[in-house]
């Protein structure tokens, strides 16, 4: 029997999934898939073309040989796009709207989904995403949608962005989550979803390591 096990763990923009998840797979001595980082380096390849990340037309011409892969050195995910890894390029504020936006097309979830499941069928690892629970991995042997409030989730966004330097006004910040809150929730297919079987985990008076003892908690039981 394999013991190829997946942690599912989705939810908002900024609401710590990615905090969440490099510190349970450290923990749990697997790998972190993150998911959002595949939609963001697309993202990033449209706009190196010029292409419209709404232009679902313009993206299918590239999306099916996009040379876009994943490896993880030491224990950390890079991502390369076109040989090149772009890990911190992604990050970029103008890259996530660019990435809500294109991650509605389905024939880049279509793409994505698939490397994901290739991913997380040869090897145990948690995973970060909208969609991870409902539609990527519905037989995950854990299920978690991992949220917080619009306003701490801002905060916590302009903190780490201030940190890094980028200069941002957090008024704008506050509507640009929300803008993306909306765009992934309502998007046709597979949209950010609370699967019927996830333990929900609101964290936005949490700390890290309460949210992770509490998810530990739900694994070990
Ligand atoms: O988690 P993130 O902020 O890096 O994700 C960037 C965008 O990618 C997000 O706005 C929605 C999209 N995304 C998605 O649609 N499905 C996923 N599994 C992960 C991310």
């Amino acid at each position: 029997m394999s013991n190829i096990f997946n942690i599912a763990l989705d939810g908002p923009s900024g609401s710590g999934k990615s905090t969440i998840a490099k510190k349970l797979s450290s923990k749990l001595d697997i790998l972190y898939l993150d998911t959002g980082a595949m939609y963001r380096a697309t993202a990033l390849k449209a706009l190196s073309l010029g292409i419209d990340t709404f232009d679902a037309d313009g993206v299918s011409t590239f999306i099916d040989d996009i040379d876009l892969e994943i490896k993880y050195i030491d224990g950390t995910q890079h991502t390369y796009l076109d040989g090149e890894d772009v890990s911190e390029r992604i990050r970029e504020p103008h890259v996530s709207m660019a990435a809500s936006n294109i991650s509605s097309l389905k024939c880049v979830r279509l793409k994505m989904v698939d490397m994901q499941r290739k991913i997380a069928k040869t090897m145990s690892c948690v995973l970060d995403g909208r969609d991870i629970g409902s539609y990527v991995l519905p037989d995950a042997q854990f299920k978690f949608y991992i949220t917080a409030s619009v306003d701490v989730r801002a905060d916590r966004r302009f903190k780490e962005l201030t940190l890094k330097g980028h200069k941002v006004d957090f008024e704008e910040l506050k509507k640009e989550i929300e803008q993306r809150d909306y765009n992934d929730s309502h998007r046709d297919f597979a949209p950010l979803k609370q699967a019927d079987d996830a333990i929900v985990i609101d964290t936005s008076f949490m700390s890290v390591d309460a949210v992770i003892n509490k998810v530990l908690s739900y694994i070990e039981k």
